[in-house]
């Protein structure tokens, strides 16, 4: 859990909230075709259009997680905790987060199934990836699916895996269901909490428009991009 005391008290409005994250992020705004890109290969997401952890849900996350990441990096660079200088590449590899974001339940294969799918994914992670990207980058998407699933991490949380676990949260706005939907203080930074009413949004967009779209990647691409949160 994030400390509470600097989190935002309320939920900006979405008008608000897309404001600030676009002109915080400018150019750094995700791009639809690295996106696009990051789609996995076929066969290797175990229940792709499963309404819950399909494919969907992976791009929503990607989306979140990703805005999440270049947020706070901007926020620490701005506070001075970060040399001026650096780069984001720098600190987090963006391969391996993002194929984390996009796959972490590609293990998951009904959506009541819990435990083992944080280890099945990054098995599957190995047979899809191995010497065919780094092995630093396909070792953190391994790790971080490995350890997406709750029990959480308790100590020396790493960025990403907070990041991962942010963005995880905020796709639970795709439910109204009280014993499931996003509980914002589990929000463990600023960032993320900024980027709640614009989750929730995402997934108004997503289920007015699903039905005219082939699949739940694609719808999930394009909400993503009216809510302005990819370019
Ligand atoms: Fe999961
Ligand atoms: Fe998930």
């Amino acid at each position: 859990m994030g400390n509470k005391e600097i989190l935002s008290p309320v939920e900006l409005p979405f008008e608000e909230a897309i404001k600030i994250v676009q002109e915080t992020l400018g150019e750094n705004i995700l791009k639809r075709p690295d996106l696009l890109n990051f789609r996995l290969p076929d066969g290797m997401h175990l229940s792709r259009d499963d309404e819950w952890h399909g494919e969907d849900h992976g791009v929503k996350v990607f989306g979140f997680g990703h805005a999440n990441a270049k947020l706070e990096l901007a926020r620490e660079r701005k506070l001075g905790l970060l040399d001026q200088e650096s780069k984001d590449e720098d600190i987090i590899d963006f391969l391996g987060f993002g194929l984390a974001l996009m796959g972490h339940d590609c293990g998951r294969f009904f959506a009541h199934e819990e435990e083992q799918h944080g280890e099945i994914g990054a098995e599957r992670f190995e047979l899809f990836f191995r010497n065919k990207i780094p092995d630093t980058s396909l070792e953190e998407a391994m790790h971080l699916t490995r350890k997406h699933v709750p029990p959480d991490e308790p100590l020396n949380m790493s960025r990403t895996y907070r990041y991962l676990k942010n963005a995880d949260a905020l796709d639970r706005t795709r439910t109204n269901d009280p014993a499931w939907t996003l509980n914002p203080d589990y929000l463990r930074d600023d960032s993320a909490r900024l980027l709640v009413s614009i989750a929730r949004r995402t997934n108004e967009v997503y289920y007015e428009i699903r039905g005219s779209h082939k699949d739940g990647f694609s719808a999930a691409v394009e909400a993503l991009a009216i809510t302005g949160l990819v370019k």
